[in-house]
């Protein structure tokens, strides 16, 4: 694993957060970052990470609903855009912050920083 602490104890590098089998496809699944939780959306095979925290309310999205690509928010209904985070219904105007995936050994790895 490529990781390191950066200036200010910020944590970079790739870190390996999941087995791919840990991911199935169209689910939501929460796991651990040394930057904070993130949550995983597999999209018609592909793995998206996401922070774990609605730009709303900063409730958790890793609760919600993955459908065609978008993540609900299980709190007010607020939606994303799994591949780009961006925010595409109300109440969420402000994106989530995405992480580049990479697919190493079957694992899932995230750029954090
Ligand atoms: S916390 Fe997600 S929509 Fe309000």
């Amino acid at each position: 694993m490529a990781f390191r602490i950066g200036r200010g104890s910020r944590a970079t590098g790739w870190q390996r957060v999941a087995a791919v089998e840990e991911v199935p496809p169209e689910e939501l699944t929460a796991v651990q970052s040394d930057a904070g939780p993130v949550v995983l959306a597999n999209v018609d095979g592909a793995i998206y990470a996401l922070e774990d925290r609605c730009s709303h309310q900063d409730y958790p999205l890793s609760g919600g609903d993955l459908e065609d690509g978008q993540i609900e928010c299980p709190f007010h209904g607020a939606r994303f855009d799994a591949c780009t985070g961006r925010a595409t219904m109300l109440p969420a105007v402000a994106p989530v912050r995405v992480f580049e995936v990479e697919i190493r050994d079957g694992a899932v790895h995230i750029l954090l920083g």
